[in-house]
Order: C-alpha cells, then sequence, then structure tokens
C-alpha cells in the first residue's frame, strides 16, 4: 500500500515536470489541478496517515516536493507566457509601416498674391514694413491730409473702436505711410502688406474686410514718371511680359496728382466683358505723389523731398488669378475651396 503511494506520488511529480502549458488558458487548467483548492497533491498529503511510521518522514518530503515543483512550474510558465503576450502585442505594432500623413495645410489664395507682390517689389530694393491694424484716428487719416470733416472721409465708410472716436480699425494701409515717414528719415522705400476694413455692406464683390498691399518711395528728385515706371515693372511681372497699363486721373487726398491703374485684361470671353465692364481694362491700384502737407504732416522736408505712394487691393488680383467669383469665398475659410489652393503658387 505504502510503496504503491510512494509511486502514485513519483508518477504525480513526473507529470508536473513534464506539463507544458502553451497558453494562459493551458496554463490556468494547470493551476487548478495542481494548485486549485482542490487540486490532486492535497489527497497525499492525507494519505500520509496510511504511511507506516518510519517512512512517514520521507513520504512527507516527497509530497512536499510535488508541491513544490507544481508551484515553480507555474511561476516560471507564467513568466514565459506573459512575456510572449507582450511580444505579440508588439508584433501588430509594425515598425517599418510608412507614417501616417501630416495635414500641412495650404497657403491662402490671399497669402499667396500678397507674397507674390511683395517678392516683385522687394527685388527692386522695397522693404517690408508692417504696421498695427487699429489705427489713430491721426495716422488714418489726418496726418495723410484728412482732416475731420473732409468729404473724402466719406469714400472710407469706417469702423471706430467702441466708445471711441479716435480709435479706429484702419481702413487703408496708407496709415503705414505715416507711421514710416514719423519714424524714418529718407530715403524711404516701402511696401506695407496688410488687412484693411471697411464698414460695407458683405456681398460677391465687396466685404467689410480685405487686404491692401501699400507702396511708398521717398527721396529727393522722385518723379511721376519714376512711379509710372515701377508700376509698369510691376504689372509686367504680375500679369506676364506684354501686360499693358494706363494710368487714368484720379483724386486721393494724400496724393497730387493721384491716379488709378488699369491693366489691359481683354475681351477674350464673357466674364472679361463682366469683370471690365465691356472695356477691356481693369483698375488695380490708386497711385500719385505724394502730396507735401503729407510729407510736412509727417516731419519730412516737402522742399527737399518727394515721393509717390499707391495702394492696391488684394482680393480683385486673387480673384482674377484664379477665377474666383464670389470675394465671400476667401473669407469663409471652407476647407473644401481651401484645398484647391494646395499646389498654388
Ligand atoms: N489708400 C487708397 C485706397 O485705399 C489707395 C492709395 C494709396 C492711393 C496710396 C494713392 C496712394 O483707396
Amino acid at each position: 500500500m505504502a510503496t504503491e503511494t510512494f509511486e502514485k506520488v513519483k508518477v504525480l511529480i513526473g507529470e508536473v515536470e513534464a506539463a507544458e502549458p502553451g497558453n494562459e488558458e493551458e496554463l490556468e487548467q494547470f493551476r487548478i489541478k495542481y494548485l486549485g483548492s482542490k487540486n490532486i497533491i492535497k489527497p497525499f498529503f492525507g494519505a500520509i496517515k496510511e504511511v507506516p511510521n518510519e517512512k512517514k518522514r520521507a513520504y512527507g518530503q516527497l509530497v512536499n516536493r510535488a508541491k513544490v515543483a507544481a508551484e515553480e512550474k507555474y511561476q516560471s510558465l507564467k513568466l514565459i507566457i506573459n512575456s510572449n503576450n507582450e511580444e505579440k502585442g508588439m508584433g501588430d505594432l509594425d515598425l517599418s509601416a510608412p507614417a501616417e500623413p501630416i495635414e500641412i495645410g495650404s497657403r491662402h489664395p490671399i497669402s499667396i498674391v500678397m507674397n507674390n507682390i511683395v517678392k516683385i517689389f522687394e527685388r527692386i530694393g522695397f522693404v517690408v514694413a508692417e504696421e498695427r491694424e487699429i489705427e489713430d484716428d491721426w495716422h488714418n487719416f489726418t496726418a495723410m491730409n484728412t482732416p475731420p470733416d473732409h468729404p473724402a472721409r466719406d469714400m472710407q465708410d469706417t469702423f471706430y473702436l467702441k466708445d471711441s472716436t479716435e480709435r479706429l480699425l484702419r481702413t487703408h494701409t496708407s496709415s503705414v505711410q505715416a507711421r514710416v515717414m514719423t519714424n524714418q528719415k529718407p530715403p524711404i522705400r516701402i511696401i506695407a502688406p496688410g488687412r484693411v476694413y471697411r464698414n460695407e455692406t458683405i456681398s460677391a464683390r465687396s466685404h467689410c474686410q480685405f487686404h491692401q498691399v501699400e507702396g511708398l518711395y521717398i527721396d529727393q528728385g522722385i518723379s511721376f514718371a519714376d512711379m509710372k515706371q515701377t508700376l509698369l515693372y510691376y504689372a509686367r511681372e504680375m500679369y506676364g511680359n506684354d501686360t499693358r497699363i494706363r494710368l487714368r486721373p484720379s483724386y486721393f487726398p494724400f496724393t497730387e496728382p493721384s491716379a488709378e491703374m488699369d491693366v489691359y485684361w481683354g475681351l477674350k470671353d464673357e466674364t472679361d466683358y463682366r469683370i471690365t465692364k465691356g472695356t477691356g481694362w481693369l483698375e488695380i491700384l490708386g497711385c500719385g505723389m505724394v502730396d507735401p502737407n503729407v510729407l510736412d504732416n509727417c516731419g519730412i522736408d516737402s522742399e527737399i523731398y518727394t515721393g509717390y505712394a499707391f495702394g492696391m487691393g488684394i482680393e480683385r488680383q486673387a480673384m482674377l488669378k484664379y477665377r474666383i467669383n464670389d470675394i465671400r469665398l476667401l473669407f469663409e475659410n471652407d476647407i473644401r475651396f481651401l484645398r484647391q489652393f494646395a499646389s498654388a503658387r
């Protein structure tokens, strides 16, 4: 009887040592069988009372060996299986897979056209000047020879800041002229891109916010001819080498004489007729010789210095370039609209 029990325990130990649970489920089966509350080793501990006294000690040690073997086996297999699982988790992660594409967006058509314009002028020595959008009345109007009650103020319906008659959203980038001239000595040769605001009804053709690029050149002996040649250079760089321009007399309080510049757009199709009102000519900017009053207002001696200035709208030119028929599209930031300019230059 006793020998038989001894043998059974030895077989059990052999079983434990040979067991090879390969996954979590099999390991759990192993645990229940050898280590659980109803494990099959337990009864052998109970059987010790049937073992003759002189063999009890050896028997006890043997059964204990079975238990320890089961525990050791369980712990070591658990480690192996857990680390296998971790590796499998890593296996799902393909380190050689191409990275998720990062959406970097694209330039807004206004920025593209504005950058183009700026680059054209930078090539002939103009330097970018940027200034505030919230201006005071003096820099936007008074310095620019447009005192209070001047009828020309009506040309530019102004947004004033709440409870203020002094602070306003600049109505044109010409305010940058006043900022620069009061801060720098001639020669001055700047190009000033930026956003401007006017209290206008929003429609397909006009908006309460838009963009301009201002140009200003002050030095001794600057003439209208210099201005005309510079603007011709601009038009040809922007619209092609055979572009034609024309200057029409106009009026601005801050320039004298003043002009508006048209480029010849042609009459190739219906749209050309519509946007040029049947003339083929398209106005793109206002310009003129800086009024001596403006120079004096800004502390530049008008007896010594002369200069020219121009201001052009960006939206109109962007709409022409990209054939956009509604100015509002430029401010809605609809991603489907903006995506189309991903590769535009
Ligand atoms: N500031 C004028 C406008 O907004 C444009 C302009 C600028 C005209 C400079 C002459 C000289 O209409």
